[in-house]
């Protein structure tokens, strides 16, 4: 195995750090100067990444230690050293206190519940993933003791969608209770359920997005097209260092808000479009260079569909610290490294179309 695939390969199976120290403690006289570069900057990496973990964690430790609240870290997931995430486990049962305090930090819930739907949502499951986006994204997994419901009240537990019937304030949740059948009914009867999010907003780390533009080769040519833009980092990185069109689809409106100004402020919004449109429904036609960056198996189900579409010499490109098990497997993987943030980068390329 090439020095490239043992360094993915680690990525994925999340033990980097140790491999690196490992390659770097043994005789690298074999290696060449660039490939010494890279285990350092990977190294630098690791450390860095668990140095804003603890930065992070220890924040909102603070806070909590300020409040009386009482958790716990998983260390092991701390120190991971790759991965920009922290858990914590509340030792109490209601959440609501914590989630306020760490929204006041700047973490954010997938999606923003209040009233009876959050009652309804913390009863229901026993945590939940905050993201805080900058440069890099942190993730905060919170936890908290579950509910000890029983198999025959499990039918008669309300859902989000029941929640979602009628805006109820906190103090009335248990309404929800006596709107269940009813929005049962509504559905059965065609009531639009909630829109089905492909994969929560995690913006690319932004020092890695140059290298990503490198690695799909992008040119002044290309229309590039991002399905869950986020807030458009790597389109408007596309248009301002090359020059080329980018086509943004992204679920979530504020995201949509947030990735036209930056295309402003970046002086290049007359080559960036965004839709605020499932990117399910888009429309591809024009896209000879894709981005993807959602979960695994989201990718896996994207990329053959997507490589039937493209013209001939149409590249996608996903990046993932996880495996992507992708039919056809990608033409090319590359580990990439910033100073404080790391990911494996595929791409694949389109083959003549069949009917052409
Ligand atoms: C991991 S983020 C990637 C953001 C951006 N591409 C980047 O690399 O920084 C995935 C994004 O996809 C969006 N998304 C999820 N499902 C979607 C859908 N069905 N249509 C459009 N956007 C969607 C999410 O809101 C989120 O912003």
């Amino acid at each position: 195995m090439n020095l490239n695939d043992r360094i993915a390969t680690a990525i994925h199976d999340k033990d980097l750090a140790d491999v690196i120290n490992a390659i770097l403690a043994s005789d690298v006289s074999e290696l060449t100067a660039e490939q010494v570069d890279m285990l350092r900057r990977a190294d630098t990496a690791c450390n860095n990444i668990r140095d804003l973990c603890h930065q992070a964690s220890g924040e909102l430790c603070d806070q909590f230690d300020r409040a009386g609240i009482g958790y716990q870290i998983d260390e092991q997931e701390l120190n991971a050293s790759q991965i920009h995430q922290f858990s914590i486990s509340l030792q109490d049962r209601n959440p609501t206190q914590a989630m306020s305090i760490a929204r006041q930090l700047g973490y954010h819930p997938a999606a923003t519940l209040s009233g009876a739907e959050w009652e309804i949502f913390w009863r229901s499951n026993d945590g939940t993933v905050l993201t805080r986006t900058d440069d890099v994204t942190m993730r905060l997994r919170l936890r908290w003791p579950q509910s000890n419901r029983t198999a025959w009240q499990a039918p008669f537990w309300p859902n989000l969608d029941d929640a979602a019937l009628v805006p109820l304030p906190t103090s009335l949740w248990r309404l929800v209770f006596a709107l269940r059948p009813i929005a049962i009914l509504a559905r059965r009867l065609g009531t639009p359920r909630r829109k089905t999010s492909i994969g929560e907003f995690l913006g690319t780390p932004v020092d890695l997005v140059p290298q990503l533009l490198a690695f799909a080769d992008l040119k002044a040519t290309d229309v590039v097209y991002d399905l869950g833009c986020g807030d458009g980092r790597i389109l408007v990185e596309a248009a301002r260092r090359y020059g080329c069109r980018a086509v943004g689809y992204e679920l979530d409106k504020s995201l949509c808000r947030i990735a036209s100004d930056l295309a402003t402020r970046q002086g290049v919004d007359h080559l960036v479009e965004i839709h605020n449109v499932d990117a399910m429904a888009a429309d591809v036609q024009r896209a000879n260079v894709m981005f993807l960056f959602q979960p695994p198996e989201t990718v896996a189900r994207l990329v053959p569909k997507l490589l039937q579409q493209l013209p001939q010499g149409g590249r996608i490109i996903a990046h993932e610290q996880s495996r992507l098990e992708c039919d056809p497997s990608a033409s090319e993987t590359r580990p990439l490294f910033s100073k404080d943030a790391l990911t494996v980068a595929h791409l694949w390329k389109a083959e003549p179309r069949r009917d052409a």
